[in-house]
């Protein structure tokens, strides 16, 4: 791995910026994943779902044969789609996702929980992907508290991250808390909140006073809680300024504000099982 931020669970070193690849179409996936690469990110995510793991695969091989990285540089994720969550159908999608990307990926998360088949089941088809050497690290997305234990319970593997969504208009106290205890990670989704932060009074006079764009902003307030940020774009200058945030400090009192701009209705993507709760956090 490469000497920028990272943080360490159960001996994995995991960049703490990362690239994002949802809703980038195959062409634009393989492109700004290149791209991404050659401005120096090690940290790549994408899921069966969004349809370009092959082009994401594609992406790194391009900067593989630039002579940009190496594979053992950049941490690479995936996710099983709540579909194939029964034992056979898990197994299959780890094979075909790392088949599509061409390379074993380094954390292949459970993308939402689902009440049927049994946590247990699941848990268990994941920790045999991983025996299988379908993935080197297993881990969450989109796990509440509750269930974030229960899932680790039942691994015998350490889940090395709960990929959930956060950003500034939304608190985690409680889920980070959660994941410090069980010795895994946070990965921030939506981490600009889709774009939002440009337009906000409070993160842009907080830039002015560094320099630096809200986004920047936004991004180095995650990675100074230790949380992992996955922000996506499908500029390259965009790309360039959100690696740009390893030359600036943000103040504890400047950390405190951007947490103070939460709010209860600053969930973007609410795409829960409704057998399953968020953390009461405004309780
Ligand atoms: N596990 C899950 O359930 C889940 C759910 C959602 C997302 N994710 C992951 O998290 C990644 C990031 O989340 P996201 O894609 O929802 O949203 P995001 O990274 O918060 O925001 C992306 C949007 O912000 C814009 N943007 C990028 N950089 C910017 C900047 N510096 N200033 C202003 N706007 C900027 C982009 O537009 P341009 O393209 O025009 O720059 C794009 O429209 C995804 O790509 C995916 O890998 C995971």
């Amino acid at each position: 791995m490469t000497d920028q931020p990272a943080i360490t669970v159960d001996g994995h070193a995991i960049p703490l910026l990362g690239f994002g690849t949802w809703q980038l179409e195959p062409a634009d996936a393989r492109r700004m994943v290149a791209e991404a690469l050659r401005i120096g990110y090690r940290h790549i995510d994408t899921a069966w779902i969004y349809h370009n793991e092959a082009a994401v695969g594609d992406g790194i091989r391009d900067a593989i044969d630039a002579g940009v990285v190496a594979r053992e540089d950049v941490w690479l994720t995936t996710k099983i789609w709540v579909a194939h969550f029964e034992r056979d159908a898990l197994l299959k999608q780890a094979e075909e996702s790392a088949a599509s990307l061409g390379f074993t990926p380094d954390l292949l998360l459970l993308h939402w929980p689902k009440k049927e088949p049994s946590f247990k089941e699941t848990l268990d088809a994941l920790n045999d992907a991983k025996d299988r050497g379908l993935t080197h690290g297993i881990g969450l997305s989109n796990f509440p508290s509750a269930e974030f234990r229960e899932a680790q319970g039942l691994s015998k593997a350490r889940l090395l991250t709960n990929q959930v969504e956060y950003h500034p208009y939304l608190k985690l106290t409680k889920l980070r808390e959660t994941a410090k205890e069980l010795g895994s990670s946070i990965t921030a989704w939506s981490p600009l909140a889709q774009g939002k932060i440009a337009d906000d009074a409070t993160l842009n006079e907080i830039g002015r006073a560094h320099g630096k764009t809200p986004g920047q902003v936004t991004l180095r307030w995650l990675i100074q809680q230790n949380v992992i940020a996955i922000p996506r774009t499908a500029k390259e200058s965009r790309a360039a300024e959100n690696f740009d945030i390893f030359d600036f400090e943000l103040t504890a009192e400047q950390m405190d504000r951007i947490h103070a701009l939460a709010r209860p209705d600053g969930r973007l993507g609410d795409w829960i099982d409704p057998a399953f709760k968020w953390d009461e956090e405004w309780a």
